[in-house]
């Protein structure tokens, strides 16, 4: 099954495409986490995305679709995966039929509120790609799946956050319709238990 997740920063969706691509054992391709590994990498792509993610700003279109476009020409995405973060844009996702047939779209729903109190206690794994929030880490700083140092993502600051937000909001926000026409769209409220939200998207994706 080709699956995208959608949803505005911190509703989850990396948390929930690890457990999701898990259990299917199919991978998580996240455009946040390649953003990440390039930039900390300094290659040509990570220089030219480093300005846009630490100002919240979403990275060019033609950046993210060439990405994207490679990433799933690669083997292990011929028996499905989850796209954690792509499409963002109207652009972005009318590229993609061009390129692969979606089986299904699972919106994450949360409040700005509630995705404001999660990004800005966020503390991520930059080895290994885990998530933690502070309130359950009990003083830990390093990370229980790798043992590296934990850190907060400079696109976690307040007044990025809000950025973000707004960018969601104007400009990924609009995919909600996008998908809605075409059948594809399931709506999970995001706000509850990560382990009722994981079986209710199991239980979408088994029909
Ligand atoms: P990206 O890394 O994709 O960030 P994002 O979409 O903003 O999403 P996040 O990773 O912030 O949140 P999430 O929904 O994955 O939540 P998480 O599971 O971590 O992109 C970063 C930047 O890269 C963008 O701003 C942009 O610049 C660029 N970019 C990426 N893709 C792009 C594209 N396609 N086009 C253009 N630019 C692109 O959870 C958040 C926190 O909440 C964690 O602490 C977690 O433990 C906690 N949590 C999760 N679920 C629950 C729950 N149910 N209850 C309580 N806490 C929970």
């Amino acid at each position: 099954m080709n699956i995208i997740f959608l949803g505005p920063p911190g509703a989850g969706k990396g948390t929930q495409a690890q457990r999701i691509c898990a259990a299917l054992n199919i991978p998580q391709i996240s455009t946040g986490d390649i953003l990440r590994r390039a930039m900390k990498e300094q290659t040509p792509t990570g220089l030219k995305a480093k300005s846009f993610i630490d100002a919240g700003q979403l990275v060019p279109d033609d950046v993210i679709i060439d990405i994207v476009k490679e990433r799933l020409a690669q083997d292990d995405c011929q028996k499905g995966y989850i796209l954690d973060g792509f499409p963002r844009t109207v652009p972005q996702a009318e590229a993609l039929e061009g390129i692969a047939t979606i089986d299904a779209v699972i919106e994450l729903d949360v409040a700005d509120q509630v995705l404001i109190d999660r990004l800005s206690g966020r503390r991520v794994c930059l080895k290994c790609g885990a998530t933690y929030h502070v309130n359950h880490l009990n003083g830990e700083t390093k990370c229980a799946a790798c043992g590296e140092e934990l850190v907060q993502r400079n696109d976690d600051k307040a007044e990025t956050v809000l950025n973000r937000l707004t960018v969601y909001h104007a400009q990924t926000a609009p995919l909600v319709d996008f998908y809605q026409k075409k059948g594809l769209l399931k709506v999970v409220d995001g706000a509850q238990d990560m382990e009722t939200i994981f079986q209710s998207i199991m239980d979408i994706l088994k029909g």
